[in-house]
C-alpha cells in the first residue's frame, strides 16, 4: 500500500507541530523520519494512526482519500503503530496482549487461548520475532516487549507499520535484531515508517530519509547522505558530533564506595531471576573531583541499582558510601541533594519531573523551600519565575512558556529542565544516568558540554550509559559493570573489542588494572603495579573471580508453572523446560568454553 500525506497541519495552541507536511510512503520500503526532539514526528504519525486529528491536510491510500478518525479506522486501513512508550498490559501474557482489543473484529475471543498462542507462534516464526506467547509481558525485557507490539500490529494485518523511536530502548544487539525483522517485513511487501534521531541507524536501514525540523519537512535524502549533512539538516546548523574536552585533572576523592551490595527492587525481575536478586554485588570505587568516571555495561547488570543506591532511592544491603568526609550510606535522597549531589535519573518522567507541574516549579523542585526561593514559609514566586526564565534561556529549553506543564515538553527539553535544575546549584558529585537517552544530536551536544563543564568546575561525575559512544566521548576512566561488579577499569582509549569482552564478563588475565590509585596519576597499564590495598574490595588486579558457575540447586530456566486452573492442552505437548525465547543464548556461559560472546546478559 502506498500512502500519501498532503499538507498535514496540526496546531497545539500557538505551536505548529506539523506545518503543511507532504510525505509519500511507498510499499516495500523503509522510510525514515529523522528529526530533533519536538520536530513533530510523533504528532505526524499519531495523525496517520488516528490518535490525533489534523487541522488541515489529506491522506491518500493508493490514490484514494482515507478518513482516519481513530486507531480503529487506521487498523481497518491496515496501518499499525508501535509507540515510543509501549501500551502493553504488564499482567497479561504475550498472547493476551497481542489479541487484546481484537475480539470485535475477529471471531477469536479472549478465551480461545490455544488459537491465540498458535497464531502468535506462527507469526513469530515467520518473521523471526522470537517471543514466548505464554510469558507475562511485564516480565519481559524491553526488546522483547517491542516484538510483542510488532506482533500485535501484524496480527491485525498491518501493511504499513509505524515504529516510533524503536531503538531508543534497545542495546546494539537488540537493534540489529530489530533491523533484521524490519528487513524481512520489507521483503514481505510492507512499508515501514522508522522514526529515529540516530543518524547511523537511519543510514543503515532506511531506503529514504525525510528530515523534519520544527514541524516542517526540510529535506528528503538517500541513505548515503553524510552524517554531517543529516545532522545539519536536523538541527538547522552544523553540530559537533563529538564535544571537545581537555585532559582531566583529578583532585581530592569526592565519592568513595566500598563493598556496596544492593538488592534489586521487586520490579526488576526478568524470567528466571525472579527471586530476590543481588543487583550490586560488592562494588568498590572512588571518584575524584574533576574527573568523569563512565560506567559501561549491558543494561541490567546493576547500573540502575547502583545509581539508585547512590541516590538513596534503593536501600543498601551492606557496604558504605562516602561523600567527601561524610558517610551517606543511609541518608535520605533529600539529604544527599543538600549534601551536594546532582542527579540526572534514567527515567526522567518518573524520577526527574512532576509532569503536571509547570516548568518553573520543576526547575526548583529540590530547592523551592530554601533561600533565595523562600523566606520562612513563604515562597518567593517572583524569584522562582525570574530564575526559571534565566535557566530556560541559558539551557535553550523550548517551551511555550515557563507555566506550561513540563510533561508537554519534548523529551530533549524535559531533560534540559532536569539538567538546568541539577547543575543550577553547586554540586560536588553529579550522577548522570543515561543522560541523553532518547535525545537528538543537538541536545546531546548540549548535555555533553554541560557535563564536561561541571567536571571542569571541579565536580566529580559518575556517568552511567549504555551508549558506548557516550562513554567514550565523556569518560576520563571507564569502569565496566557485569553482574553487579566491575570487571575492570580502563582508560578512555581502550579498544572497543576489549570493552566488549569486559561487558560480557570476560576478564582477561593479562590486562590487570586497579580501579583507582591513590595518586591521581594512573599506574601504567599491564605493569601489574600493586593495586592499592585500599579500598579492600576495589577491582584488584585481574578480578580474581572466575565466571560464576551456575548456582547449585538453581535450575537454569525452569519452565513456567502451568497456569492454575488451566488444564494442559491435549494437542500440544507440555514443552518442559522451554526457555522463554527459543534460540536465545542462556544467560550464563556453559561450563565448557561456550562462545564467550554468548554470555552477554539480556538487558532488562
Ligand atoms: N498534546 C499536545 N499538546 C501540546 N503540545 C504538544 C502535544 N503533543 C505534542 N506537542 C508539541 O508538539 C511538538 C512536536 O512534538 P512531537 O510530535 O512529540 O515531536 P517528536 O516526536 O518529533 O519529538 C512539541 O513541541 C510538543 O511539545
Ligand atoms: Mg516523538
Amino acid at each position: 500500500m502506498n500512502l500519501e500525506l498532503q499538507g498535514i497541519t496540526k496546531r497545539f495552541g500557538s505551536l505548529v507541530a506539523n506545518d503543511h507536511i507532504d510525505l509519500s510512503i511507498a510499499t516495500g520500503t523503509i522510510h525514515a523520519l529523522l528529526g530533533e526532539n519536538g520536530a513533530g514526528k510523533t504528532t505526524l504519525m499519531n495523525i496517520l494512526y488516528g490518535l490525533t486529528q489534523p487541522d488541515e491536510g489529506t491522506i491518500l491510500a493508493d490514490g484514494q482519500p482515507l478518513t482516519i478518525h481513530s486507531p480503529k479506522n487506521a487498523i481497518a486501513a491496515r496501518i499499525g503503530m508501535v509507540h515510543q512508550h509501549f501500551m502493553l498490559v504488564p499482567v497479561f501474557t504475550v498472547a493476551e496482549n497481542v489479541t487484546l482489543g481484537d475480539e470485535e473484529t475477529r471471531p477469536l475471543g479472549l478465551l480461545d487461548r490455544r488459537r491465540m498462542r498458535r497464531k502468535v507462534r506462527e507469526l513469530s516464526e515467520r518473521y523471526g520475532l522470537r517471543v514466548d506467547p505464554d510469558a507475562l509481558t511485564g516480565d519481559l525485557p524491553v526488546g522483547v516487549q517491542q516484538r510483542v507490539e510488532i506482533l500485535k500490529a501484524l496480527v491485525r494485518d498491518a501493511q504499513v507499520l509505524i515504529l516510533d523511536e524503536p531503538t531508543a530502548v534497545l542495546t546494539p544487539g537488540e537493534t540489529e535484531d530489530l533491523f533484521r525483522i524490519m528487513r524481512e517485513l520489507r521483503e514481505s511487501g510492507r512499508a515501514i515508517v522508522f522514526i529515529s534521531h540516530k543518524l547511523k541507524e537511519v543510514q543503515a536501514i532506511a531506503d529514504t530519509i525525510t528530515v523534519l525540523r520544527r514541524g516542517r519537512v526540510v529535506g528528503e535524502r538517500p541513505p548515503a547522505t553524510s552524517e554531517d549533512e543529516l545532522a545539519a539538516l536536523m538541527v538547522g546548523r552544523s553540530v559537533q558530533l563529538r564535544v571537545a574536552k581537555t585532559i582531566a585533572k583529578p583532585g581530592r576523592v569526592v565519592l568513595e564506595v566500598r563493598d556496596l551490595v544492593v538488592a534489586s527492587g521487586a520490579s526488576v525481575a526478568v524470567g528466571a531471576e525472579e527471586h530476590a536478586h543481588v543487583a550490586v554485588n560488592g562494588l568498590s570505587f572512588r571518584v575524584r573531583a574533576g574527573e568523569i568516571v563512565g560506567v559501561a555495561g549491558v543494561q541490567g547488570n546493576g547500573q540502575t541499582e547502583l545509581c539508585e543506591a547512590l541516590m538513596g532511592l534503593l536501600p543498601v544491603t551492606s557496604g558504605s558510601v562516602r561523600l567527601e568526609d561524610r558517610d551517606i550510606t543511609g541518608a535520605a535522597p533529600r539529604d544527599r541533594l543538600r549534601a551536594g549531589i546532582g542527579y540526572i535519573p534514567e527515567d526522567r518522567q518518573q524520577d526527574g519531573l512532576v509532569g503536571p507541574f509547570p516548568v518553573y516549579e520543576n526547575l526548583v523542585l529540590d530547592t523551592y523551600n530554601r533561600p533565595p526561593f523562600a523566606s520562612g514559609p513563604a515562597l518567593k514566586l517572583d524569584v522562582i519565575r525570574t530564575t526559571a526564565e534565566q535557566r530556560v534561556a541559558e539551557f535553550d529549553i523550548r517551551a511555550q512558556s515557563i507555566s506550561v506543564p513540563v510533561e508537554t515538553l519534548s523529551g530533549g527539553n524535559q531533560q534540559k529542565v532536569i539538567l538546568a535544575r541539577e547543575v543550577g546549584r553547586d554540586v560536588k558529585l553529579l550522577l548522570a544516568s543515561q543522560p541523553t537517552r532518547g535525545l537528538d544530536v543537538g541536545s546531546i551536544e548540549f548535555v555533553h558540554r554541560r557535563i564536561i563543564e561541571e567536571r571542569d568546575k571541579g565536580a566529580a561525575v559518575v556517568l552511567v550509559s549504555s551508549e558506548l559512544d557516550e562513554i567514550y566521548a565523556l569518560s576520563d576512566r571507564i569502569g565496566i559493570m557485569y553482574e553487579g561488579r566491575f570487571t575492570g577499569f580502563r582508560p578512555p582509549d581502550v579498544p572497543v573489542e576489549e570493552l566488549g569482552l569486559l561487558m560480557a564478563g570476560i576478564v582477561g588475565a593479562d590486562v590487570p588494572e586497579s580501579g583507582e590509585t591513590d595518586s591521581p596519576e594512573r599506574t601504567s597499564r599491564g605493569a601489574a603495579a600493586p593495586a592499592e590495598p585500599d579500598p579492600p574490595g576495589a577491582t584488584g588486579p585481574a578480578d580474581p573471580e572466575p565466571p560464576e558457575p551456575p548456582e547449585p540447586g538453581e535450575p537454569p530456566e525452569p519452565g513456567e508453572p502451568p497456569e492454575p486452573g488451566e488444564p494442559p492442552e491435549p494437542g500440544e505437548p507440555p514443552e518442559p523446560g522451554e526457555p522463554p525465547e527459543p534460540g536465545e543464548p542462556p544467560e550464563r556461559a556453559g561450563p565448557d568454553g561456550d562462545d564467550p560472546t554468548r554470555t552477554l546478559r539480556k538487558p532488562t
